[in-house]
């Protein structure tokens, strides 16, 4: 690989045909629950297939800051030594999860009921994004917090001296909120309940039932409703991680759209709660074959084979939404080469991401010639049935989905399509660049 991709602005041009095999790397969001269960038991977690990204990796530093030992063995598995539920050391500095939504609100749920206090910050995008939804909750808990108005980091916890157990009914469906609350659940003695409107990704709720927590989860009229008692006997153990589905859209996707494409992608996770986009690819006429489904490890996966398809507009269920959270940016890329309209509504949550995604997306697809309609909570994009013109730089506010989405567009568009800034990318795919590469994709630095 060109070693000045990595460096900033990157263009991406038409690719050949898509062909072979590409191993995606291991799942974001059970990467940083892995560490930080791992952390919370006493004895030694050993994790395979941890994403080595900036995200997990900030997660990982500030696991060793709040007492735990992590080793990376010479099989490339990590080994993480608890303090045990309840155990969490007072960390020396202040805790900087980088651009790590998941990392941040996930930690300050795990230490909200130890008797310590931490100082929290991040990246100038983590900065803006809403703490005020996690610090509610905690707070109920018995924890308190000193933050800049609305709940903005930096923000100092205070964990609870003598946390009680909670009943909370969210008002989103926050994989983030709820396991925020799951963690601070486990050192409040009795149980805590949670209702969320819809089921979100559940990987925190599989990991706590497999580490021994007693939990329960139940579709109740008022939603999905998980049930959780505290002060539980955590045992360490042996955990696999599958492909993140989040990482494999991307060249999924771009297989779908480049011309000739047939692409192999194995071993993907097929959790029902991350899957809603295949279904919605499938509903446009998506040309993918899913086979040798199977369980690993407490996670479904399987084989996806993708073939260049002619595809068609679709309505995208307000329901769906949780189901593919992240994938929205890379939709509507696809969306921009389908025939007819596509409309996904529902979509309040995409203005908190790690950038307001509803203004990023519709930005950068105007620029390069797609015409879009946006709303408070929806994005419509009319399709150029295969032809979309191109020939813009887009502006990516340092969000890794965005710059990953927009460079699989300029693969399939007329001109070449630039982004201001590849930097991101190492938050959650760090070998992205070289992966496209590796099977057509026609990327060079951009010399501004
Ligand atoms: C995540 C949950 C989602 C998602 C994020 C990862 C997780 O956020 O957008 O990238 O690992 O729990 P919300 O739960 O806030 O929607």
């Amino acid at each position: 690989m060109n070693p000045n991709l990595k460096l900033k602005s990157i263009i991406s041009s038409k690719s050949a045909a898509l062909k072979g095999t590409v191993e995606i790397p291991g799942d974001k969001s059970i990467s940083h629950r892995a560490l930080i269960l791992g952390a919370m038991t006493i004895g030694e977690t050993v994790i395979s297939g941890v994403l080595k990204s900036s995200d997990v990796l900030k997660t990982a530093g500030a696991m060793e800051m709040l007492g735990a030992k992590i080793i990376v063995n010479p099989d490339n598995t990590w080994s993480i030594f608890g303090v045990g539920v309840g155990g969490f050391a007072e960390p020396d500095d202040v805790i900087d999860c980088g651009n790590s939504g998941t990392g941040i609100r996930l930690i300050m749920g795990a230490i909200s009921t130890s008797p310590i206090t931490a100082t929290f910050t991040g990246d100038e995008s983590l900065l803006k994004r809403p703490m005020a939804r996690i610090l509610q909750p905690l707070g109920l808990f018995g924890a308190q917090s000193l933050g800049r108005s609305n709940g903005l980091l930096p923000l100092t916890l205070k964990g609870a001296c003598n946390p009680v157990p909670i009943k909370y009914f969210s008002p989103i469906s926050s994989a983030q909120v709820k396991s925020a609350i799951l963690l601070a659940s486990l050192n409040a003695p009795g149980e805590t309940v949670l209702v969320e409107p819809e089921k979100s990704r559940d990987h925190t709720e599989r990991m706590l039932s497999a580490f021994g927590a007693k939990i329960t989860i139940d579709k109740t009229e008022t939603g999905n409703s998980i049930s959780i008692q505290g002060q539980p006997e955590l045992q360490p153990q042996k955990i696999f991680i599958p492909k993140d589905p989040s990482s494999a859209a991307f060249p999924i996707c771009a297989a779908l759209i480049v011309e000739g494409s047939s692409l192999f992608v194995p071993d993907v996770s097929q959790n029902p709660t991350r899957s809603g986009l295949i279904t919605t690819l499938l509903e446009m006429g998506a040309n993918i074959s899913i086979s040798n489904q199977r369980d690993f490890h407490g996670e479904p996966i399987a084989d996806l084979e993708i073939k260049h398809s002619n595809l068609i507009g679709t309505e995208v269920p307000a329901k769906r939404v949780v189901s593919m959270i992240d994938e929205f940016p890379i939709l509507s890329v696809v969306a921009a080469f389908a025939k007819g309209k596509t409309v996904m509504r529902g979509l309040k949550e995409l203005r908190v991401k790690e950038s307001d995604r509803i203004y990023t997306v519709a930005r950068g697809l105007q620029k390069n010639g797609v015409e879009v309609e946006e709303g408070d909570d929806y994005l419509k994009v009319y399709g150029c049935n295969g032809r979309v013109p191109g020939g813009a730089k887009v502006e990516t506010f340092f969000d890794h989905r965005i710059a990953m989405s927009f460079l699989c567009l300029g693969m399939a568009s007329k001109k070449s399509v630039g982004i201001d800034d590849s930097a991101s990318i190492e938050t959650s795919f760090p070998n992205f660049l070289e992966l496209m590469e590796g099977i057509g994709a026609n990327f060079s630095p951009l010399l501004d």
